[in-house]
């Protein structure tokens, strides 16, 4: 079975209760069950990390081309706009990538319309909420069976 890691960044912990009216009620246990049953459904190995460390997350892609990973599906919160280490571990591993957010980046703050990582990334999925990794998984499957 085609293996593919779901990585949240930081601050994606506290979903459920982090300004719930830019990133909605659900948690990301209930996002994360929701996506590995989704994957599952796809005939696709699923595996969930969420780190608020930088280096953490550097670290886990790396370790996903040792485990033959086919598809990282990103969410880099915060370090989105900021790391060149994160950009550059999937530059390195060169894993297809897919980079979500929950919100629309690009009718926020200035400072959110850069993104490190979407030079890096097969494309990006923005504004749909936690429906987005779902879109981000159906992508995977389609990229996985080349079609
Ligand atoms: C986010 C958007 C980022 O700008 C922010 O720092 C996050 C979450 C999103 O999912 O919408 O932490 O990645």
């Amino acid at each position: 079975m085609s293996k593919i890691l779901l990585i949240n960044g930081p601050n994606l912990n506290l979903l459920g209760t982090r300004e719930t009216d830019i990133y909605g009620s659900r948690t990301l246990a209930d996002i994360e069950a929701e996506f590995i049953e989704e994957a599952a459904a796809l005939q696709l190995q699923a595996e969930t990390f969420q780190s608020n460390n930088e280096g953490a997350i550097v670290d886990r892609i790396h370790q996903a081309a040792k485990d033959a990973v086919e598809v990282i599906i990103i969410n880099p919160g915060a370090y989105t706009h900021t790391s060149v280490a994160i950009r550059d571990a999937l530059a390195g591993v060169g894993i297809s990538t897919i980079e979500v957010h929950l919100s629309n980046i690009y009718q926020r703050e200035e400072f959110r319309h850069h993104s490190f990582v979407a030079p890096v990334a097969k494309g990006q999925i923005a504004g749909f909420g936690p429906l987005g990794y779902l879109m981000a998984l159906w992508a995977a499957r389609r990229m996985i069976a080349g079609s």
